[in-house]
């Protein structure tokens, strides 16, 4: 299968940890050239030295907070700086609140929106002219499970849920407008992923106390097993970056406007 990267100038917005720095990496030895945004300098920089190491490719970094207004209005002249033209975006950076809805507060609820629907809207909108100046491109909006089920107990997504359903409705219709322009768009719904960072969250806001590695490990299978998602293990990211890159390539020059899903399991409902 042809994926036709080499050389294609890429940008993953969280692409220093989990699922992001797995897209970046298998972009990396696919022979793109790859921007990586965060707020973290230090992780950015271990994740480009991390990518150099397993692929011999270097990263381009740049810290930023995609909730940040001016750091995303930023973007177009990081990209001119770093890349000199973006022919794919992936809008991954984002992540979830995990509380009963009467718990959630003001400024959880507004950050939900900000760092998952708001981002990659605002993102889309710095970057899609570029695109469309140079005559096409591909998106790939990060959303998740949550957007299209309701989880066991439902408190795990009635803050992030709805914000990460605009994410896969914005994707459809973005794929319908911009096809005149040559740029296709595509939603991928993770399902559950073991990223470190994202449980050590959970922990915090459920758990309430951080778990022995073997406490965590029961955790994490129990909530596999009970939660309303089926999936039948954990992914990883480098499951989810598969689908992902694929979605950006050449290989899936006919799919726009998809969802993608990539939960381990079918969807039965
Ligand atoms: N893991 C799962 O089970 C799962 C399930 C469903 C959906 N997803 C979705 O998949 C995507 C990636 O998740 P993940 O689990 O790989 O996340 P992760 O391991 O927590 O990594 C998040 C990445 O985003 C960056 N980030 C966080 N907040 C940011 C901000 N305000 N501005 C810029 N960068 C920011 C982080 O770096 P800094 O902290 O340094 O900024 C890091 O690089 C997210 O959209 C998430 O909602 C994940």
């Amino acid at each position: 299968m042809e994926l036709g990267l080499d050389g294609k100038a890429v940008l993953v917005t969280g692409g220093s940890r989990g699922i992001g720095l797995e897209t970046a990496r298998l972009f990396a030895r696919e022979g793109a050239r790859v921007l990586i945004c965060a707020r973290r300098e230090s992780v950015l920089a271990e994740a480009a030295e991390d990518i150099r190491k397993s692929t011999g490719r270097a990263v381009e970094t740049c810290s930023m907070d995609v909730t940040n207004l001016e750091h995303t209005g930023r973007l177009p002249d990081v990209i001119r700086r770093t890349l000199g033209r973006i022919d794919i975006l992936i809008n991954n950076a984002g992540t979830g609140t995990y509380k009963p809805f009467l718990e959630v507060t003001d400024d959880e609820l507004v950050y939900g929106m900000a760092i998952n629907f708001f981002a990659q809207f605002r993102i889309c909108q710095r970057v899609v002219p570029m695109m469309i100046a140079q005559g096409g491109g591909r998106i790939v909006n990060v959303s998740g499970e949550t957007a299209i089920r309701v989880t066991e107990p439902p408190f795990l997504s009635s803050c992030t849920g709805p914000a990460k359903a605009a994410e896969v409705r914005f994707s459809k219709v973005l794929a319908s407008e911009l096809a005149p322009y040559g740029i296709r768009v595509n939603c991928v719904v993770p399902g559950l992923v073991f990223t470190p960072e994202r449980f050590a969250k959970w922990e915090r806001e459920m758990a309430t106390r951080t778990l022995s590695p073997e406490e965590a490990a029961q955790t994490r299978d129990e909530w596999a097993a009970n939660q309303g998602m089926r999936a039948t293990r954990w992914g990883t990211p480098q499951e989810l970056a598969n689908v992902i890159v694929f979605a950006a390539s050449d290989a899936a020059s006919y799919v726009s406007g998809a969802v993608l899903v990539a939960d381990g399991t079918q969807d039965t409902s």
